[in-house]
């Protein structure tokens, strides 16, 4: 594994809402391939520094590289999104129209794939998650647990380098969080990048480096 190359860095980012600080000279990497969580408290900033690491949002102040190129956010930036990396938050925001092979297919589709070809990897990445079966559910017809399963599944639909994942078990049962856990501890075996935001300690420590907030600010790192 590499070890040593950065997928994203952030330098000396600072985030400015109304004049209110939110986030205070964050200087981070996330390296390729490891799985990095985000702990604080609420309020800690943990929401607003996923989404600048996920070039969703903008900086106020500081610069965001993304395999090593500087990330101008006047430029179109959903190729990026779309292709390289993957989201999951604490509530899904599946579409409650389609179902769940649908939902995981939609990526894929506006990334211009082939109906039958997005199908057949729709199918095979709700089985790897334990959906086999559920695939003509709708939302509403699944588990909280299920549901997020689905949400990964998506995420996971055009391979991404990274998933980012904003309290991903914030609205589950331990039971469930587990069966997140373990997902995206597997998805790290297989070289994919995870970036995980969570207020529980207890979850963070099964990470592989551990970075602490508080009001702003990154005020920890660790190893569990
Ligand atoms: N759009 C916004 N407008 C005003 N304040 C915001 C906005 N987004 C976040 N904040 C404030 O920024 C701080 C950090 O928020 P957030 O990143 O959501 O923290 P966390 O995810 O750790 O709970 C909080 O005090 C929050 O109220
Ligand atoms: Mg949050």
């Amino acid at each position: 594994m590499n070890g040593s190359k950065n997928l994203i860095e952030l330098v000396g980012v600072s985030k400015y809402i109304k004049g209110y600080r939110i986030l205070e000279n964050i200087n981070l990497s996330v390296r390729e391939g490891e799985f990095l969580s985000v702990l604080g408290a609420s309020g800690s900033g943990k929401s607003s520094l996923l989404y600048i690491m996920s070039l969703l949002d903008s900086p106020s102040e500081g610069e965001v590289f993304f395999e090593g190129r500087r990330v101008d956010f006047k430029e179109e930036l959903s190729y990026i999104r779309n292709r390289k990396l993957g989201f999951v938050f604490q509530f899904h925001y599946l579409v409650p129209e389609l179902t769940a092979v649908e939902n995981v297919m939609l990526p894929m589709l506006k990334a211009g794939k082939e109906k039958g070809e997005s199908l057949s990897r729709a199918k095979e990445l709700l089985r790897s998650l334990g959906l086999e079966g559920k695939e003509e559910r709708k939302p509403h017809q699944l588990s909280g647990g299920e549901q997020q399963r689905v949400a990964i599944a998506r995420a996971l639909a055009n391979e991404p380098k990274a998933i980012l994942a904003d309290e991903p078990t914030g609205n589950l049962d331990s039971k469930n969080s587990k069966v997140v856990m373990d997902i995206f501890l597997k998805l790290k075996a297989k070289g994919i990048t995870i970036v995980m935001v969570t207020h529980e300690e207890k979850l963070a420590r099964l990470s592989e480096r551990v970075i602490t907030m508080s009001d702003g600010r990154v005020v920890g790192e660790s190893v569990p």
